[in-house]
């Protein structure tokens, strides 16, 4: 669940920052004082703070200061700036140093709580179009998890109990079946749909890079850190960080991972002081985890306490029923991403896509449908447009197999059947296709009980 709201108010008059702290905690929000700036920027460095509010007009370190040192750290939070009338022209001032907004005292309650919400909408916001929107957009048009089959019911069932929950889950299967969709989908139907979904590629980034990656530093903690940067983790705070091929963090950053999940903070490197984040762990692997506990390279603690909820997908291979599905969605999607308008696809080629492996699952048939409708020149796909690693002409033949051949009942079958998979199971459509009438066609389908 989302922690309350985190409030910094920075000024140096006791009754103004009492009077405030009233009541934005009667709205719910956690607030905390700083009198003076370098007291507010320590605050600030040490936990997530959602919204600022700051008096230009501070002893020690000035106002502008404070603001562009907050910024420098973190351009995403609102700072609003607390002004007496006489010094309006220094909040105008500092608005356009990024400050987010500016409140001239006396202010009333509702002025205080209408403008906190709008900077706390406006952050989460910003989030969003950093890191979500894109995305969501995406998933609306596009990224939707295709399959009726008893093992993708059965998944979906899990995904949908599991994802308004806090659990960790951890996603197993071979490359291609899915894993990264289906982390995007528990974030998506949980509690923290609104904030961000941070994926961490473990395959991607050198160890001592990755430290910096995942709790980030302070200037100056080693070579090259030349600014204060937050790391993974604060950026996903509220959210869902996704660790993608977990299998790879050495044992060093492992252990690290485990302070994280069991005490729910972080620290920079470089600094000693801890900072609270929230956060929900999904991560994945095409690997066998357990394997690599017994191998010594992964350790057992983080392994049971990633796979609290383990969700294994299946290959596509074990699911071939969901191939005319999923060929009818990719066909969709890049129909309208090529600007193309493939009607259907042969029950040859149907029938090819069906009896082919897929060791690259679905990733390689969303690949292989690109290709065949970016180079398809009719309107519809065959066999020819597919060629494709192992899909060759000769699979989908109808004829002989392993030297026997079929009865002509038997190809007869096969060959509605493959029709009405053509024609996702249109079955006016294929029987047009087929040269028959509706009524010869269900007799067909219940005399050979397709
Ligand atoms: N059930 C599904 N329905 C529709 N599209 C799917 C489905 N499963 C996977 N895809 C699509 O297949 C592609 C590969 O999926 P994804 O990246 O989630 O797989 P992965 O298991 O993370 O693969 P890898 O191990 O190679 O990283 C994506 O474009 C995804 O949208
Ligand atoms: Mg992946």
């Amino acid at each position: 669940m989302n922690e309350p709201a985190n409030i910094l108010i920075i000024d140096d008059e006791e009754s103004m920052r009492d009077s405030m702290s009233q009541v934005l905690r009667k709205e719910g929000y956690a607030v905390k004082g700083a009198v003076e700036g370098k007291e507010g920027l320590n605050l600030f460095s040490r936990e997530t703070f959602h919204v600022v509010f700051l008096d230009l007009k501070l002893p020690g370190i000035k106002g502008m200061e404070v603001l562009s040192r907050i910024k420098d750290t973190s351009p995403e939070t609102p700072v609003i700036i607390i002004t007496g009338y006489a010094s309006i022209e220094s909040a105008v001032e500092a608005m356009k140093q990024g400050a987010f907004d500016y409140m001239a005292k006396p202010f009333t309650p509702e002025e205080l709580r209408v403008v906190t919400k709008r900077a706390l909408d406006g952050r989460r916001l910003l989030f969003e179009n950093m890191y979500l929107r894109r995305e969501l957009e995406a998933k609306t048009e596009f990224e939707m998890v295709i399959g009726k089959s008893k093992v993708m019911r059965d998944v979906l069932e899990i995904v949908r109990r599991v994802s308004p929950t806090e659990s960790t889950v951890l996603v197993t299967g071979e490359s291609g079946t899915g894993k990264e969709l289906i982390a995007r989908e528990i974030h998506l139907h949980s509690l923290r749909r609104q904030a961000p979904f941070v994926v961490v590629d473990c395959g991607a980034l050198v160890e001592t890079l990755f430290e910096s990656e995942l709790f980030g530093h302070v200037k100056g903690s080693f070579t090259g850190a030349h600014e204060t940067k937050h790391g993974r983790f604060e950026v996903a705070d509220g959210g869902t960080i996704f660790f993608d091929e977990i299998s790879n963090i050495g044992l060093n950053i492992q252990a690290k991972l485990l302070r994280v999940i069991q005490e729910r903070e972080i620290t920079r490197i470089g600094s000693s002081k801890p900072i609270k984040v929230d956060v929900r762990i999904l991560a994945a692997t095409n690997e066998d985890l357990a394997e690599a506990v017994r191998k010594g390279k992964f350790r057992e603690d983080l392994f049971y306490r990633l796979s609290v909820v383990p969700i294994h997908l299946p290959t596509l291979r074990e699911r071939k029923e969901d191939i005319p599905l999923l060929v009818e969605h990719f066909l969709r999607k890049y129909n309208k991403k090529a600007k193309k308008n493939i009607e259907g696809v042969s029950p040859r080629a149907i029938r090819a896509l069906t009896e082919y492996d897929w060791p690259g699952n679905i990733r390689e048939l969303e690949n292989t449908i690109e290709r065949a409708v970016v180079l398809s020149k009719t309107n519809g796909i065959d066999v020819e447009d597919l060629m494709y690693h192992g899909i060759s002409a000769s699979t989908g033949l109808a004829g002989s197999a392993g030297g026997k051949y079929k009865t002509l009942e038997e190809m007869e079958k096969e060959h509605i059947k493959a029709v009405l998979q053509s024609q996702f199971g249109n079955k006016s459509r294929a029987a047009e296709v087929l040269g028959i009438d509706r009524k010869t066609l269900w007799a067909k389908i219940k005399k050979y009980k397709i």
